[in-house]
């Protein structure tokens, strides 16, 4: 009893606390609580670091925010066009950073996103170089976030990078305790920068994880926060991700929300089973959907994996309640989230190299507090399907089945 009182209360202050981030300063009354929750639902959109990493270019942004319109994402909810690293020069004699050549004007580019309907995030750490090795914003947030906020950012993704070591490693070399109040410090200043800018910007803690913080990133403020280290575009690295986020629901909800990382769909050599999972569970898990992919040259299954409208309403439900790990079965990981309405999504996930058929697998519909045969649609093949007690399910090797009921038992 004692535990749930405290986590209610943790979770009403984080709530408020969420909310009034984004709050535009000077409008603090009757409207401000009006204001709608920023990131009420796990933002949607494109990052340039997946496919471009460090050669992103202002025409790259300008192409992917018309791809994103002309591919029909946009109209599937991606709407955040995100520049990762390497968009930053240096800084002039009143400290006011510069755009490299890559990116002449930044203002024009996020005029150009937002005509398109389309939001512009930019990138930034708390240390003096970001992971590349370009200027952060070490003793220069809230002059960074003004720049931001006059350019028309909406999102900002803030990366650790340099500051452990320049800083928390440098300054503190013996006490981790220590290393780790200076890490949520630098977060913290962001996070009050931001909200004195006086736009609504959502913040997004890149952090890999470290000292857990889903537990303190929304009370400054934080919107999304990294849980792991850098997804790359192979199967392994996926999975390991998948695994890290039993547990961690709890801490998913409007407006806050645990970051697995960005999408790999599309990229690499992922299966189409491959990718499928991938989506599927990045949807169970409410996560932010922030593809990387080729977005020109994307393949016909690849968009209809990015655009499956019925899998991405999955993520994008807005009670926010992120998937749990309920059991697994030898090689096959069952996962389940309520949704609104009073409907349910489970996600069989065979992780398994070889078919499951050879290594039957049955569901049990008993450890999903489920009983009797259960109606619902596979969101992949779009068909009806009934659930049946301890059903044999056959899935292609790191393929998922996906299945909505509208009407649990
Ligand atoms: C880190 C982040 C990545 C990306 C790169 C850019 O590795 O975790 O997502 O932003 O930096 O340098």
């Amino acid at each position: 009893m004692r535990i749930s009182k405290t986590l209610l209360v943790v979770a009403l202050v984080s709530a408020s606390i969420a909310s009034f981030a984004q709050t535009p300063a000077k409008t603090e009354t009757k409207a401000a609580a009006a204001a709608p929750v920023l990131a009420a639902t796990p933002p949607m959109g494109w990052n340039s670091w997946n496919f471009f990493a460090g050669k992103v270019t202002d025409q790259d942004i300008r192409n992917a925010a018309d791809q994103i319109v002309a591919t029909g994402m946009k109209d599937a909810g991606y709407i955040y066009i995100n520049i990762d690293d390497t968009w930053e020069a240096e800084r002039d004699e009143s400290g006011v950073l510069h755009t490299n050549s890559k990116f002449p004007d930044m203002k024009a580019l996020a005029d150009y996103v937002h005509s398109k309907g389309l939001k512009l995030g930019i990138y930034s750490g708390p240390g003096l170089k970001t992971c590349a090795g370009y200027t952060a914003s070490l003793e220069h947030e809230a002059q960074d976030a003004q720049l931001y906020a006059s350019w028309g950012i909406d999102y900002l993704k803030y990366d650790l990078c340099s500051f452990r070591r320049d800083q928390m490693a440098a300054k503190a070399p013996n006490d981790k305790a220590e290393q780790m109040r200076m890490m949520v410090a630098a977060y913290e200043k962001m996070g009050k920068a931001l909200k004195d800018a006086g736009r609504p910007i959502v913040y997004s803690l890149c952090q890999y994880g470290w000292d857990a913080p889903w537990e303190w990133a929304p009370a400054l403020g934080g919107n999304l926060w990294r849980t792991t280290g850098d997804v790359q575009a192979n199967w392994g690295s996926i999975y390991n991700i998948i695994n890290q986020q039993a547990g961690l629901a709890k801490y998913a909800g409007p407006g806050h929300w645990n970051d697995p990382d960005m999408l790999e769909v599309g990229n690499g050599k992922l299966t189409l089973a491959e990718n499928r999972s991938h989506f599927s569970l990045w949807a169970m898990l409410a996560a932010p959907l922030l593809a990387g992919n080729d977005l020109p040259n994307m393949k016909p299954e690849i968009k209809a994996i990015l655009t499956n409208g019925d899998v991405i309403a999955i993520d994008q439900d807005k009670l926010g309640h992120q998937a749990s790990h309920v059991y697994s079965d030898g090689e096959v990981d069952v996962w389940s989230r309520t949704l609104s309405g009073g409907a349910m999504a489970i996600a069989v996930l065979n992780a398994g190299s070889d078919r499951v058929s050879i290594h039957p697998f049955h569901l049990s519909l008993a450890k999903l507090g489920l009983h009797g045969p259960q109606k619902g649609k596979d969101l992949w093949t779009g068909k009806d399907v009934t659930l049946n007690e301890g059903m044999p399910i056959e899935l292609d090797s790191h393929d998922t089945l996906l299945v909505r009921i509208a009407s649990p038992k």
